[in-house]
């Protein structure tokens, strides 16, 4: 397409580049004046059992646990393989006496039907399905049913709004991988009894570790129930018909990196510091409304998600009206100026962009990102394009 019908002038290229431009939606943007030489190392080449190594993981967990407000009868532990890892063992270990509720709207929610449907063989399931940037109908969630969905869909930029669809009162679990929505969104903790996220999306932690809550109504299940097919040990969490209570106070199945545990005491310091999740939510949406104020007033782009509250201010995943290898070009050029890193859409989404906009990404690097966005758009239809 001419760039004339496009713009009535070339666009200048722009001058300022974002000071971080780090937009990847996990591992994510450090937090702004992250220092690596400022962790509190003191645990490194010690015993991750030792007094001290108890205290930085029971701290991990009782840090978080006051941050984000949860109940205080819902416990968390740190667990192995990040927040697949949590949203698995939980669903090995608790799935199975009901029948089961999957809402599935992009590629990691497809992942857990495939676990449920094809791994565990589950025999009553429902798969509520919509395709990348809707939402599943959430009026058909049978709630008599074990539920299990993703709160923030990272791969299409759809999140379910609220947890206003979720009944007080329900005979099933819920399961929600809310992996880029902790610290970033606001989560009704009384309507959802396993809650999974890791360290590296919303606080730009480390990857290899994940965050797993539970509801006494999950913990109760824990106790009550023995699944019919093996537990590997990284997945098990009672010994003797009772749960561990160990594991909720820092004492980890296996070993953590201590490195990566004083990097997310780091976060959680940075957290505190702003204000607590308040600070950080606001922090998050208002990246959002960067990026919104610029596609109301630019036609070529547009999000994903349809509907505007249930617009992800995480995981941004933008629809540019050009083929995809134009937009693959424009991706890659981002990369080569250096104004922003790892934009391009997920492998299994449909091709755009995704910016991460949680919230240790500064709002005036969106600003200044922005610009390059339109000048990048422009240069790949030039008859020279790259
Ligand atoms: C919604 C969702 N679930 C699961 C994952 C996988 O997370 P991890 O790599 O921490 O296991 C991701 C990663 O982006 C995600 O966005």
């Amino acid at each position: 397409m001419l760039l004339s019908k496009r713009f009535n002038a070339e666009i200048m290229r722009p001058t300022v580049k974002p000071v971080v431009p780090n937009f990847s939606s996990g591992p994510c943007a450090k937090r702004p004046g992250y220092d690596v030489n400022q962790l509190q190392l003191d645990t490194l080449g010690r015993s991750h059992r030792s007094a001290l190594g108890k205290k930085a993981l029971a701290l991990a967990c009782s840090e978080s646990a006051r941050l984000l407000g949860l109940p205080a009868d819902y416990r968390i532990a740190v667990v192995p393989g990040s927040d697949t890892g949590a949203i698995e063992m939980a669903m090995w270990s608790l799935l199975g006496p009901r029948g089961v509720d999957v809402l599935e709207w992009e590629s990691f929610s497809a992942g857990w039907v495939t676990d449920i449907v094809k791994q565990l063989k589950l025999p009553d399931v429902t798969v509520t399905k919509a395709e990348y940037g809707e939402l599943p109908d959430l009026e058909r969630v049978n709630f008599d049913n074990d539920v299990v969905f993703v709160w923030n869909g990272t791969t299409s930029g759809v999140k379910v709004p609220n947890g206003e669809w979720i009944p007080d009162e329900r005979k099933g679990l819920t399961f929600c991988d809310a992996t880029s929505a902790v610290f970033a969104m606001e989560m009704p903790w009384e309507k959802l009894d396993v809650v999974t996220y890791s360290w590296q999306k919303v606080l730009g932690g480390e990857g290899a570790h994940g965050m797993l809550i539970l509801s006494p109504r999950a913990v109760a299940r824990l106790e009550n129930y023995n699944p019919p097919w093996p537990l590997p040990k990284v997945f098990r969490m009672k010994s003797g018909g009772k749960i561990t209570e160990g594991l909720f106070k820092g004492e980890t199945i296996n070993t953590p990196s201590m490195l990566c545990v004083a990097d997310y005491l780091d976060a959680l310091g940075w957290v505190e510091q702003l204000g607590g999740v308040r600070a950080t939510i606001a922090r998050s949406e208002s990246n959002l409304k960067v990026i919104s104020d610029f596609v109301a007033v630019n036609h070529w782009i547009s999000f994903l998600a349809k509907e505007p509250q249930t617009r992800s201010n995480t995981s941004v995943c933008l629809s540019v009206d050009l083929p995809e290898e134009q937009v693959k070009a424009m991706v890659k050029l981002l990369e080569k100026e250096h104004v922003a890193f790892d934009i391009g859409s997920y492998k299994d989404a449909p091709a755009g962009l995704r910016i991460w906009c949680g919230a240790t990404v500064e709002a005036s690097d969106l600003k200044a990102l922005l610009p390059w966005l339109t000048w990048a758009y422009q240069q790949v239809q030039s008859p020279a394009a790259i």
